[in-house]
């Protein structure tokens, strides 16, 4: 059957998404798969319809592709998608209700609030401590966010993030290490850590400086490998997350792991994490791509 590749859509991370797509494209019709690469606008629901592919791979990132709205037409349409379905993927692009739902299960995650526009910065700071991590609440490649260092940085960082959602989230900040855990069907593969010369690891550390180090092997003994690995796996179950999935994971400087948060349609570019702990596992990017496209269900 035909296999189209979701790509573009509407989110700030549409050029991210566009450098996903193309590589998953040339991966499938390399391996001889019909595929085509489908760039969604405004009118995705029409292109969908139109279409009709037999198979969708979602390489969408962030609102729109990544948060259950186009995995809800992919079901009214009856073609079967790669990566999780509805519910988990709204979950998962909700910073902060998933870190209620697993702070809910007893899973650990930063203590956090929502900020609005007449918030007490003062009250903020004395529950939070500092730093705090500004976020988006449905954002993802660290767009819109800051890491702010005082209670008079913290009206900034909100007009920031309030320019990419209406929903902001105040994180306490971990200090400490980065490391990422990916999941594929049911094999959850070889930690990553991250380093970056950057504040935190943003927007431009991830796509554009080309200075972020990639630790793999992570540098993590054996045992604390194995219970980041748990902690992603329970935290992907937690959510209901299927096919795939990638959680970010703090280590603080007392060695306990703190949940940020999981993507349900991580980055495929070529320097994202999936496709090189995929490697470390001995699945090379076409295997990867095939097996998730396989995975494809309803
Ligand atoms: N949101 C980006 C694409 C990622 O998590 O990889
Ligand atoms: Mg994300």
């Amino acid at each position: 059957g035909r296999v189209a590749v979701l790509m573009g859509g509407c989110s700030a991370e549409r050029a991210v998404s566009l450098r996903s797509g193309q590589a998953v494209l040339a991966a499938l019709q390399a391996a001889g798969v019909h595929a085509f690469g489908l760039e969604l606008g405004a009118d995705a629901v029409a292109q969908l319809s139109q279409e009709r592919p037999d198979r969708a791979f979602i390489a969408l990132h962030g609102r729109g592709g990544e948060d259950g709205s186009i995995q809800g037409v992919l079901e009214w349409l009856q073609i079967p998608y790669t990566g999780s379905g509805v519910l988990a993927s709204s979950l998962a692009m909700d910073k902060y209700k998933c870190k209620q739902l697993w702070q809910g299960q007893g899973l650990p995650t930063p203590a956090s609030c929502l900020l609005s526009d007449h918030m007490d910065a003062e009250a903020i700071v004395a529950q939070l401590g500092l730093p705090i991590m500004v976020k988006p609440a449905h954002e993802g490649s660290s767009l819109g966010m800051s890491k702010v260092h005082s209670a008079a940085e913290l009206e900034q960082a909100y007009q920031l993030a309030v320019r990419y959602d209406h929903c902001i989230l105040a994180e306490a900040y971990v200090q400490g290490r980065e490391f990422t855990v990916s999941v594929v069907g049911d094999q959850v593969l070889p930690v990553i850590g991250l380093q970056t010369p950057h504040d935190f690891y943003d927007y431009d550390a991830k796509y554009q400086a080309g200075d972020t180090q990639y630790l793999l092997p992570c540098g993590l003994d054996a045992a604390k490998e194995a219970q980041l690995q748990a902690l992603a796996l329970d935290a992907y179950e937690a959510v209901g997350c299927e096919g795939w999935g990638r959680v970010d994971i703090m280590l603080d400087q007392q060695e306990r792991p703190w949940l940020l948060e999981v993507n349900t349609s991580p980055g495929m570019t070529d320097h994202s994490l999936v496709p090189q702990a995929a490697a470390a596992a001995g699945l090379d990017f076409q295997q990867l791509v095939l097996q998730l496209l396989v995975s494809a269900r309803l």
